[in-house]
């Protein structure tokens, strides 16, 4: 692969127009599985917004209090959700401890969480304060660090006593992805819900939540969904789910008849039984503009852009950085893969910090030894990629000294 390969593969590339709606001065950006890039219908709709409050103040209620459902229905057509099965409220870790509790007060005959323990850091937190404070047995599973867990070692380890089993369906770090259809489908063979964290798909990856029978699934809107820096998260519950589960924050949104303000708690029947307070609707209105630009390019196309720019990076990541002392950290199995890369090197947080500090390049570091690259398919081009890892190899070949200051890791 040369550079002029790239530029011509951005020359076929159906979704090269989606770049000009978003601003790209600056470094490389290999972070969107981070923290997306706001397209110009985010920061227009955003200005739409204050302008509406500013112009109607209390009286826009009348249309903001159904967005947490109406941006759910929009996030749940990228999920492969039908409508009245997703909201859009609180934060990936209050949205997973929500539906956690709620499926382990469904089940209170079964003792055993089953979880990565590999997996993001708050996913495990929050599982382990629900196991001590509900009695349950936290039992984490060990994977590949690069291939992630196997199917089967997953669906051995769910019996009659599994309660919930809660995973990533692509790993924070190496980007390793499970089979989402094959580990539901064996917890339902014993009666175990199962609980997906789906912030490294939502908006990349076909995730078919209805096809696969899923019954629950939380993530994050500010990644490849680009609804900005704390833009509310989505959580999902199958529909023949929804009224069989109690949610353990009982909040005014979830509850019938909202404004007779009642004596007491009896909730809604339907999905948004799921919500807690007030919608951030500010933060509402950016993931539906964020999440409609997504929609139009289409995941389909979205995701055949990604695997290609894996593809690229794995070979790139071979023959450039690998005679450098770097190592591939995500699986060479793209039926394994997600959307984004990870490079392994002894010195990866000064190298990423060389890389961000030069304005050549930004990904991100993730402890003890990996360089995260997430090109988000709308607005990164295959020279970019291309290029990124020249800059990588460069930065390499001219040695990287050790840092003092500790990885702020985002
Ligand atoms: C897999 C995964 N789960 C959860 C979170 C964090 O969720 P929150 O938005 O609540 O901080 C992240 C953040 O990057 C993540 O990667």
């Amino acid at each position: 692969m040369d550079r002029a390969a790239a530029v011509t593969m951005d020359l076929g590339d159906p979704l090269a127009p989606y770049r000009s709606q978003f601003t790209v001065a600056g470094p490389i950006y290999l972070d969107g599985n981070s923290l997306g890039r706001p397209s110009a219908s985010v920061v227009e709709g955003l200005a739409a917004a204050v302008r509406d409050w500013s112009e109607n103040l209390v009286g826009g209620w009348s249309r903001w209090i159904d967005l947490p459902a109406a941006v759910g229905d929009r996030v749940g057509r990228l999920i492969g959700a039908g409508p009245g099965q997703v909201v859009v409220c609180d934060s990936t870790t209050v949205n997973l401890y929500k539906l956690a509790a709620a499926s382990l007060a469904a089940r209170p005959d079964r003792r055993v969480i089953l979880a990565d323990a590999d997996d993001f850091p708050t996913d495990r937190y929050v599982l382990q304060g629900l196991a001590e404070t509900s009695g349950r047995e936290l039992r984490l599973l060990h994977g590949s660090a690069i291939d992630g867990l196997d199917t089967e070692v997953v669906g051995s380890a769910i019996d009659a006593d599994t309660a919930l089993v809660c995973l990533s369906h692509v790993n924070f770090r190496s980007g390793a992805r499970l089979d989402l259809a094959a580990i539901t489908e064996a917890a339902h063979r014993h009666g175990a819900l199962v609980l997906w964290d789906l912030c490294h798909s939502a908006g990349a990856i076909p995730v078919g939540l209805d096809e696969a029978g899923a019954d629950l699934a939380v993530g994050c809107t500010y990644k490849y969904l680009n609804g900005g820096p704390g833009s509310p998260a989505f959580a999902y519950v199958r529909r023949g789910l929804q009224v069989q589960l109690r949610q353990p924050v009982w909040g005014w949104f979830g509850q019938q008849d909202q404004f007779a303000m009642g004596p007491s708690y009896d909730p809604k029947t339907g999905m948004e039984r799921f919500l807690t307070g007030t919608p951030p609707v500010l933060g509402l209105l950016t993931v539906d503009a964020a999440a409609e630009t997504v929609e139009s390019a289409g995941i389909p196309a979205l995701w055949a852009k990604s695997q290609q720019f894996t593809a690229m990076f794995v070979d790139l990541v071979r023959d450039q950085l690998e005679p450098l002392g770097a190592t591939l950290a995500s699986p060479t199995d793209p039926d394994r893969r997600g959307a984004h890369v990870s490079v392994a090197h002894p010195r990866a947080w000064p190298w990423c910090k060389a890389l961000i500090d030069r304005r050549m390049v930004i990904g991100d570091f993730r402890p003890p030894d990996v360089l995260r690259l997430g090109p988000a398919p709308l607005y990164t081009r295959f020279v970019d990629v291309f290029d990124a890892v020249q800059r990588m190899a460069e930065v390499l070949e001219a040695g990287v000294e050790d840092v003092r200051d500790r990885p702020r890791v985002t």
